[in-house]
């Protein structure tokens, strides 16, 4: 599967889905959801300048949702202070008094700290009083297009070999299941959900947990556990970020990093780079090791046997989505995410030990130096003219990072990622880094010969991302005289001369096989002075923002 196959899927995967939603809901107007803005120019150009839309628009920089009185918030960070001192380093067994002790205490902040709607609205319909005493939960909430998330409370054991979850309930109300649970947000997807580890979550007698002793615990943990599978189309940086960092980083983000993560279905080391765990996107969100689902050994060479935790959750919440078949409004919403995602970049940053001194948001004063990066991509999609653009944009009074992702480490992508004002990149699964930059930022997506126009899909997952993180988002559409298609193909080729008939007429994966297989140029002297446009634009917004300083003064 290439990183973005899921386009090519789309239609018969999200036809049963969109049926039985406009059943439910009345209908969105697929059509409205799938228009794309039309090119006017014909072949050379085309910018989408979102940010000259007006003054409201450039001071918009940052998410519109306020999250300020967000109780969920408030009740984690409690926690985390009330836990650091050792429970940080508590991976072995605790005493039991003590642990209960922690338990009682625990539970009553974990309660106030869960995220999602319907699970909160489960735990509402405990009194208070009810809550403060109520020790164990076993709730599944499956209504998201996207995602099942299941959240065990009380004495939670995971066996990490079998994949097995079990709560030892005292409660006979508890008692529940077995369950099936796949921890991966495409469950509508059933092609990527083959590729998902399906576990088997229960509720069984404590009073019979003797009678288990291979359910006996190898450690006790306080910190609260997280399971996920990074199955499915993981292993390139859109699926890994759609799938993996954004709703972990939404699930755990409140727990600031006490959280033990079990991942199921690991096909390689895709985070790693050749680095550590820790030193990977994920191992950034969590403090302790990153436990392996489904193996006998962790990922240092240690045998897992059965972990136990006081409360474990099985899937990933996923509001921060970046494309938007189900009409974005449930699944790209920081409100029922409960995270923003411009936190996203300084998360990890600080996990990964890569803060960089530029301030946390784009700031482009008079007479200063701002930063692009460009990214040039390996095999397809190639800029031709790359050392050609980087010299342009020096020449335009910037300093012009040279960015190849692949070949970074995560804290090295990370560090530069942050550093920049401007990103340029071809269209392919490394915008997916935009992320990672700070509000502010302007990104301009390249999109080669025949990926734009009407009706086509290519690109928006990252418009979208942009408008998330606060970035101000362009696009060059490359035409004909600039793209490598011209040597593979006779001029009157249809390819060439007509690209909608080929989208129109060819199955989503086949034209996108044919349009991802290009290299491109973008005209050196036209991308110095978008550049020259951008260093004014940013330094104007510089000045908006000292002076509606000055005025609330
Ligand atoms: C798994 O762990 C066991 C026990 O610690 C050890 O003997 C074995 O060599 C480990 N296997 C691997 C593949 O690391
Ligand atoms: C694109 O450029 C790369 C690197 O220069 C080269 O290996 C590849 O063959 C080129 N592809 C096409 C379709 O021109």
């Amino acid at each position: 599967m290439t990183s973005s196959a899921w386009y090519g899927l789309l239609d018969h995967r999200y036809a049963q889905y969109r049926k039985l939603r406009a059943a439910k809901v009345g209908g969105m107007g697929t059509a409205s959801r799938y228009a794309v803005v039309a090119c006017a120019c014909a072949l050379i150009c085309l910018l989408v300048w979102t940010a000259y839309a007006g003054r409201e628009r450039l001071e918009m920089t940052g998410p519109q949702v306020q999250l300020g009185g967000n109780p969920l918030r408030a009740g984690s960070r409690k926690l985390v202070g009330e836990q650091s001192p050792e429970g940080a380093r508590s991976e072995g067994e605790v005493g039991k008094e003590e642990k209960r002790a922690k338990k009682a205490s625990n539970q009553k902040m974990l309660g106030e700290q869960q995220v999602p709607r319907l699970v909160q609205e489960e735990v509402q319909e405990l009194s208070m009083a009810e809550r403060q005493t109520h020790k164990e939960a076993f709730e599944c909430d499956r209504h998201s297009p996207l995602t099942d998330v299941c959240t065990l409370q009380g004495d939670v054991r995971i066996n990490v070999e079998t994949g097995e979850i079990v709560l030892f309930a005292r409660d006979p109300a508890i008692l529940r299941g077995p369950l099936s649970v796949r921890p991966h947000p495409r469950k509508w997807d059933y092609n990527a959900m083959r590729d998902v580890t399906e576990l088997r979550i229960r509720a069984m007698d404590a009073a019979a947990s003797q009678e288990f002793p291979h359910w006996e615990c190898t450690s006790h943990h306080r910190a609260p556990a997280a399971v996920f599978s990074a199955g499915g189309y993981c292993g390139g940086a859109f699926h890994d970020f759609n799938e993996v960092f954004l709703p972990l980083f939404q699930t755990v983000r409140q727990l600031a990093r006490d959280v033990v993560l079990f991942v199921a279905d690991l096909k390689g080391p895709w985070w790693w780079r050749g680095a550590p765990a820790a030193d990977t996107l994920v191992g950034a969100m969590t403090k302790h090791r990153i436990r392996l689902l489904g193996q006998r050994n962790d990922t240092q060479g240690e045998a897992q046997g059965v972990q136990c935790f006081e409360r474990v959750t099985i899937g990933l919440r996923h509001h921060l989505c970046m494309y938007d078949e189900f009409g974005g409004l449930e699944t790209r919403s920081e409100s029922l995410a409960g995270a923003r995602l411009s936190d996203f970049g300084p998360f990890v940053a600080a996990g990964l030990r890569a803060e960089v001194p530029s301030p946390a948001r784009v700031q482009v004063a008079e007479g200063s130096t701002p930063v692009v990066g460009i990214v040039q991509r390996r095999g397809t999609r190639v800029l031709a003219n790359f050392e050609a653009m980087l010299a342009s944009a020096e020449a335009a009074g910037y300093r012009a990072v040279a960015l190849v992702l692949e070949e970074l480490r995560p804290q090295e992508a990370v560090r530069a990622l942050r550093q920049l004002d401007v990103l340029v990149a071809v269209h392919g699964a490394g915008l997916a880094n935009l992320a990672l930059l700070r509000p502010g930022a302007v990104v301009m997506q390249i999109l080669p010969y025949g990926e734009w126009g009407k009706g086509r899909l290519v690109g928006r997952e990252y418009r979208n991302l942009a408008d998330l993180q606060g970035a101000k988002y362009l696009e060059w559409h490359v035409p004909l005289q600039d793209t490598s298609l011209v040597d593979a193909y006779p001029l009157t080729d249809p390819v060439l001369m007509d690209p909608d008939s080929v989208w129109r007429e060819q199955h989503t994966v086949a034209a996108m096989r044919i349009y991802h297989q290009q290299n491109v140029s973008m005209p050196e002297d036209m991308f110095g002075a978008y550049l020259r446009h951008i260093k004014k634009d940013l330094v104007f917004k510089e000045k908006l923002r000292a002076e509606s300083a000055d005025m609330t003064m």
